[in-house]
């Protein structure tokens, strides 16, 4: 069955991260779609109980379509690092909580990337640095019907961070073929390789 297809208008991104939220209304731009934030319409963040990024992106994005009543698009994404048995994985956001006694709650993505490369320095200096990063959309409509597209970026992680550009782990993610770290590479150059453009190429094939 061929999917369900985005008309012009509104459309919510349900998300309060804002460098996804800048990301994805970048990708959005040449479509003639309105995007809004959650964070705009006071949406409130439903909690990721999902298991899988499947389950969560879908769960953000039925929670924005039935608050603001109009199709919402959420991305639960990740990183995922080959000799960490795919960890963090759906826990990549938890990953840079801190505790009461770090100042939290907040996030800090440089001591998440210091947790990530803390457990590979146990595994040995010859440890398998190869990662990916993996992204999947979920487009959900206020009567129920959602479509599902997942997208990924392969590469290798470096120590320490460098660069300033993007978010989360971009720092210390550098993309197979490429020298510079996602942080590094500027927003059009991340966007032509991305596990998010590479997820927003098959939403666009089959919903646009
Ligand atoms: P969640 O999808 O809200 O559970 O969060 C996933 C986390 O993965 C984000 O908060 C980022 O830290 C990380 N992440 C996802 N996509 C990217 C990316 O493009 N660059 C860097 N980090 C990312």
């Amino acid at each position: 069955m061929s999917a369900r297809k985005l008309t012009p208008g509104r459309l919510v991104i349900a998300s309060h991260n804002q460098g996804k939220v800048r990301e994805i209304r970048e990708l959005l731009e040449p479509y003639g779609i309105e995007p809004v934030s959650a964070g705009e319409l006071d949406l409130p963040e439903p909690e990721e109980t999902g298991t899988t990024f499947a389950e969560n992106a879908l769960l953000k994005a039925r929670a924005s379509a039935e608050g603001a009543n109009c199709v919402a698009l959420a991305d639960d994404s990740g990183l995922c690092v080959a000799a960490l048995n795919d960890a963090p994985g759906v826990y990549t956001a938890d990953w840079a909580e801190k505790a009461a006694f770090e100042g939290g709650p907040g996030r800090d993505w440089y001591m998440a990337m210091g947790k990530v490369e803390g457990k590979l320095a146990e595994l040995g200096p010859d440890t398998d640095r190869s990662s990916y990063f993996t992204c999947t959309l979920a487009l959900a409509w206020p009567d129920g019907h959602h479509e599902i597209f997942e997208g990924r970026v392969h590469g290798s992680l470096t120590w320490p961070p460098r660069g300033t550009l993007g978010f989360g782990y971009d720092p210390v993610f550098v993309p197979e073929g490429r020298d510079q770290t996602f942080a590094e590479l500027d927003p059009a150059q991340k966007h032509a390789m991305s596990h998010r453009a590479d997820a927003f190429a098959k939403l666009v094939a089959a919903c646009l």
